[in-house]
């Protein structure tokens, strides 16, 4: 009986994680959306063509552009994308536009 209760936790718990995992994966794209599709759509780069964001690999690098803007890219404080968010929205750029 026990063991009944215990499972039943572990399948509770596992099913919350995923739908945890599955909401931060659309927040990334969400934020991306609104703050980026912009100038970025697709990955690319409206105002300056070569600047594009496909195969970045590094999420500190996407997170520093983002904080420090320049180059005509405006900077996005922390009121306008949370740590969080950046950090979801640097995962969703890695992995939506590799190439
Ligand atoms: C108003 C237009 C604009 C918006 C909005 C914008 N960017 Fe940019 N972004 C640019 C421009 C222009 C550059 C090129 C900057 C340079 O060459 O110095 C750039 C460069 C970048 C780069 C570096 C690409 C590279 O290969 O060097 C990253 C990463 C990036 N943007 C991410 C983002 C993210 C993430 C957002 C949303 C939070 C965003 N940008 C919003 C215009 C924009």
């Amino acid at each position: 009986m026990k063991k009944r209760i215990v499972l039943a936790a572990v399948v509770v718990c596992v099913s919350m994680m995923s739908a945890a995992a599955f909401a931060a994966g659309d927040a990334g794209e969400a934020v991306f959306k609104a703050k980026c599709a912009s100038c970025h759509p697709d990955g690319g780069n409206i105002m300056k063509p070569k600047a594009t964001l496909k195969g970045i690999k590094d999420s500190k690098k996407i997170i520093k552009q983002v904080r420090k803007g320049g180059g005509g890219m405006p900077a996005f404080d922390a009121k306008a994308v949370s740590d969080a968010d950046a950090k979801l929205l640097a995962d969703y750029i890695i992995k939506t536009f590799k190439k």
